[in-house]
Formats: C-alpha cells, structure tokens, sequence
C-alpha cells in the first residue's frame, strides 16, 4: 500500500539521489569517531576497530534490534544503507546471510573491505532504496538504521521494505526524531546534522513523529516505536558527564532515534 500524503510532500528529482550519492561518498559515515586521530589510514583494520568500537559504545541498544531481527523467518537479511558494512559485520557474526545495499560506490567499497580483513561472506551492491532491486518476499529480514530519513520519499522506501520482506517477516528501521532534544539543540543553534567533521550538511535530513512513522507503516502488522539515544559523540564531555540513569530515562522520551521494530 503507498502512503500517498508522504510522497506526496517529497519530490523526485533524479538530481537530489546524485546529490545523495556524492555528499555521502565525500563524507564516509562514522568518521565522526576518527575526528581526533587524523594519523589513521581509511580502509584500515585499525580504521575499522575503532569505528566498531565507537559503534557498541554509542549504539548500545544494537541487541535489541538484533533479537528482533533474530526470531524472523529465515535469517537472510537486507541491508538498505549499509554504509560501511559495520553493523552488516555485526550481523553476519551472528549467523545472518548478509546482502547491502547502498547508494554510494565508495560506501559499498568500504563494506567489501571490511568485510575481506574478518573473513566473512556478504554481498554488496549499489542500490536505491526507493527501488530495492529485488523480486517480492525476497528477505526473512531487512534492517536500514539511520538511512531513510536522507530519501526523499520515506514512505515509499518502507513500502519497497514490505514488499521484499516474506510473509511474517521482520524489520528494524532507524528514524530521527522530530520531538527530541537533539532536533531542538539543532534548532536554537542552527547547525545542521551531519556536518560535524565537514562543514557541508546532508542534501536531505528530515525528522518525524510517532505519528508520522504509524501512518507510513500502516501496512505493517505490528509496527512498535522505541525512542532511544538522547546524544551521542557529538555532544563530547557532556555524553560521558551525563549520568546513566538520566540518559536512559530521557533517552526514553526525549531520544533522537525512532527505533521501528516491524513485522509483515
Ligand atoms: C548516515 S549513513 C548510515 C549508514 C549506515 N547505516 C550506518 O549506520 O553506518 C546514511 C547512508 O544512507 C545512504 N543512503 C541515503 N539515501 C539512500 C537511498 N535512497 N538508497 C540507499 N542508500 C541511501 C547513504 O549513501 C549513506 O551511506
């Protein structure tokens, strides 16, 4: 089913998906994590355990998404916007058959690289999410974290995540929040989101609400929203300073991540 109020707000330009695939081929994601270790060579296996490392740290819900994704029907899963192939890594550790999609070639790059130094099987490809360039019920499980929310068309990436999902099949989706701290921090100080090591921003970073998520997966036959993760490395000392048990509790309300747990 297409959810003709998004699509209807977003606009496809082929022009804005080159504009994707060049701002994110210029700014590998996580480098974030390296922004004090210039020194460290891009691509290497040190380069890698770093980025790893920094993702447990500040991902620390990641085995919540992977139990989830765990009790699918089969545990071949996609990947739409893998990125580097970090959190693919992680799950072809614990026995997923791993395929990733992703609009930049030197993301997909990373991903075969990093995938080759820990010796393990995953298949990669350029791939647009509002596309995916599988047949129907292709998937036991599909996965795509912090990725849908720089698509134009939102709704109709989720549309093509039911389509290639097998019946009773599962998905887990990461989505910025627009009712969060984050976005607020954001708002006063008018930095955009993903230019911390760069000073250029993303061609395209939306943020929805609750509400906005239950009406674009309104095909879905259990659609559960968590909010987690009130901040992370960008917010420095403050993130180490901030005591736990605050964190948690207004990560709960306040997060920045809609986390969308899924099943067909
Ligand atoms: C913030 S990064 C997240 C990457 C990865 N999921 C991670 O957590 O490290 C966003 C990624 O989404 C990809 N992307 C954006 N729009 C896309 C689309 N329409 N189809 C496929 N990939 C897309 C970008 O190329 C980029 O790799």
């Amino acid at each position: 089913m297409q959810n003709a109020e998004f699509d209807a707000q977003n606009q496809t330009d082929p022009q804005c998906y080159t504009n994707i695939t060049e701002f994110w081929s210029r700014n590998p994601n996580n480098e974030i994590y390296l922004r004090d270790l210039p020194s460290v060579i891009p691509g290497s296996k040190e380069y890698f355990e770093i980025i790893l490392a920094a993702r447990r740290k500040y991902i620390y819900y990641f085995s919540s998404m992977s139990e989830w994704l765990k009790e699918s029907p089969s545990k071949k899963l996609l990947e739409i916007g893998c990125g580097m192939g970090t959190d693919a890594l992680v799950f072809a550790q614990k026995d997923f058959s791993v395929t990733g999609i992703d609009l930049s070639p030197v993301h997909i790059d990373f991903a075969e690289r990093l995938f080759k130094l820990y010796s393990l099987p995953g298949k990669f490809m350029e791939g647009n999410a509002e596309n995916v360039q599988f047949k129907n019920s292709s998937f036991g499980c599909v996965y795509s974290f912090g990725v849908l929310h720089h698509t134009p068309n939102t709704a109709r990436a989720i549309n093509e995540i039911y389509r290639v999902l097998v019946p009773t099949g599962r998905a887990v989706i990461m989505l910025y929040h627009k009712n969060s701290l984050n976005n607020f921090v954001h708002w006063i100080t008018r930095r955009g989101f993903e230019n911390v090591v760069n000073t250029e921003d993303a061609p395209i970073t939306q943020r929805f609400t609750k509400k906005d998520v239950r009406s674009m997966c309104s095909q879905f036959r259990v659609c559960n929203i968590r909010t987690e993760y009130l901040y992370g490395v960008g917010y420095k000392f403050i993130y180490d300073y901030t005591p736990r048990i605050l964190f948690n509790i207004l990560s709960k309300i306040i997060g920045w991540h809609l986390v969308i747990y899924l099943k067909k």
